[in-house]
């Protein structure tokens, strides 16, 4: 065979996947994974006609690229990605270029490209999105790092990619260092959000108001039809229709209600803490996976603590207002990871182009939604949009369902069933367009107790009040 095109060390479902999809489109791909047997077991089981060869040693693999190499990681992130660097680097020569294409954290990125630059190597941290459909027939990839290694690789890239609805393959070069990890990283925040606010709609709909799961996954599969149409709408309706084959139950009765998460949502919260954006539908879906994995304490509790009625009313217009809630709440996501991108990308010199970010969401990842194309209209046609709830078009949409939202978020709250992320998109919204905040409370208590000063706002200047003086202050 002659030597390949580009070499894919990690035979999990991406990596095999990618593999796949990459040699489908005429490349030739070398592929090496630690564990032998299961590169075997991929070239024996699931190589029909692609032209992909098999490696048992990193060197091996080396010998079986063209140069420039060009080799993509699909390897669990974390000390993974530097003990596969490690075994490969004596292999390769300056020019050569990595490709990290696992969820690592942007940080490890921006360090191992200043490593591996020193010795002359490229290196490109590319998240991509999709799951194993979307490795295999076109993920949403979003690559960072040195420019003209994107541009080396951007023929592959281009080719395997999804499509957005205009043609156009969703890659696109994100930026320097871990640009595009960040961006993989935002996107994971927001599947987080959505999954939530998906959860507790569904919450209410059968807890509540005692819908059985398959009259909610024909709701699901309705809305999936129109402004709520997305991946993760239509895959909720698949997932509620779904029998489970041992009891005849509805399949997601039966599954333990315990949230597991591997870091990415986390991460999104930390950079926000640190980069002081808020990001509260993001936060309460991260709080939301950690209370649900304390299922004993909540099993214990369940029989101590009570409150609220746990079902709903059913009048007319709850459907309704539960898809305007939906709906709400997930712009308000979108509008947080937006936020978080257009700060990072200015803290961490990204040079982020916002309505890209959102153009190569549109297919192939978990997030694809309709509603990304009207997001990125929104920042194409204006750059400084200074949030996405203002954006003309949205706006409208928004405030035309904030009854409905607002009706469901009492409805939810009467009934005593948690919406963390409902309500707290909506805490969101209704801070962001409140004029005066408590705020000055906060101000006048950290001056009483530590002197922190306040500004007025009948004069400029800094102020300071002895609280506790004879007076109105006096304790
Ligand atoms: N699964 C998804 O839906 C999805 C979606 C987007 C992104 N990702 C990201 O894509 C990457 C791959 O994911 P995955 O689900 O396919 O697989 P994974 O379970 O995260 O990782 C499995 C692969 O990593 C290799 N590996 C683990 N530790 C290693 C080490 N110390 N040295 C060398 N190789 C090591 C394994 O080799 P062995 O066979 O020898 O154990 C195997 O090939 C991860 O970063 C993941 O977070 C996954």
């Amino acid at each position: 065979m002659p030597l390949s095109d580009i070499g894919l060390i990690g035979l999990g479902v991406m990596g095999q996947n990618l593999a796949l999809n990459i040699g489908r489109h005429g490349f030739g791909v070398a592929v090496y994974n630690r564990t032998g047997a299961v590169t075997e077991r991929f070239l024996a089981e699931r190589i029909a006609s692609e032209p992909i060869q098999g490696a048992k040693t990193a060197g091996e693999l080396a010998a079986l690229l063209s140069r420039p190499r060009k080799v993509i990681l699909m390897v669990k992130a974390g000390s993974a990605v530097d003990a596969v660097t490690a075994d490969l680097r004596p292999h390769l020569e300056p020019g050569d270029i990595l490709i990290d294409g696992g969820n690592s954290h942007f940080r490890d990125t921006a360090r191992r490209e200043g490593e591996l630059g020193a010795a002359g190597l490229r290196f490109l941290g590319a998240g991509i999105s999709g799951g194993e459909e979307g490795a295999l027939n076109g993920p949403s990839i979003m690559p960072g790092g040195p420019k003209e290694a994107y541009d080396a690789v951007s023929k592959v890239f281009e080719a395997v990619a999804a499509r957005g609805p205009d043609g156009s393959p969703c890659v696109a070069y994100l930026g320097p260092r871990g640009a595009g990890h960040y961006v993989k990283m935002v996107h994971n925040g927001i599947e987080y959000a959505v999954m939530q606010l998906i959860a507790e709609i569904y919450d209410l709909l059968c807890r509540g108001l005692g819908l059985p799961a398959l009259e909610t996954a024909k709701l699901f599969g309705e809305w999936n039809r129109g402004e709520l149409s997305s991946f993760l709408i239509e895959i909720t309706s698949r997932v509620l229709s779904r029998p489970d084959p041992e009891t005849g139950r509805p399949l997601v009765e039966v599954i333990l209600d315990e949230a597991e998460q591997k870091g990415t949502g986390r991460w999104t919260v930390q950079d926000a803490l640190d980069l002081g954006v808020a990001i509260p539908t993001i936060g309460a879906a991260v709080q939301a996976r950690i209370l649900s994995a304390m299922k004993d304490e909540r099993t214990a509790a369940s029989k101590i603590l009570r409150g609220g009625g746990n079902s709903a009313g059913r009048e007319p217009g709850v459907i309704e207002d539960a898809r305007a809630a939906l709906y709400a709440g997930v712009l308000c996501a979108y509008a947080q990871g937006m936020e978080l991108l257009r700060a990072a990308s200015e803290a961490h010199e990204f040079g982020l182009d916002l309505a890209e970010a959102a153009r190569i969401w549109r297919a192939g990842c978990i997030i694809r939604a309709a509603l990304l194309e009207d997001i990125r209209a929104a920042f194409s046609g204006n750059p400084d949009l200074p949030n996405l709830l203002v954006a003309p078009g949205i706006r409208d949409r928004l405030q035309e369902r904030e009854p409905g939202w607002r009706r469901t978020a009492g409805r939810i709250l009467q009934a005593g069933i948690p919406a963390p992320a409902m309500t707290a998109s909506l805490s969101y919204f209704d801070g962001y367009r409140t004029e005066r905040l408590p705020a000055n409370l906060i101000q006048a208590l950290r001056d009483y107790f530590g002197a922190h000063t306040y500004r007025r706002l009948d004069r400029p200047g800094s102020f300071h009040t002895d609280w506790t003086e004879s007076g109105t202050g006096r304790v």
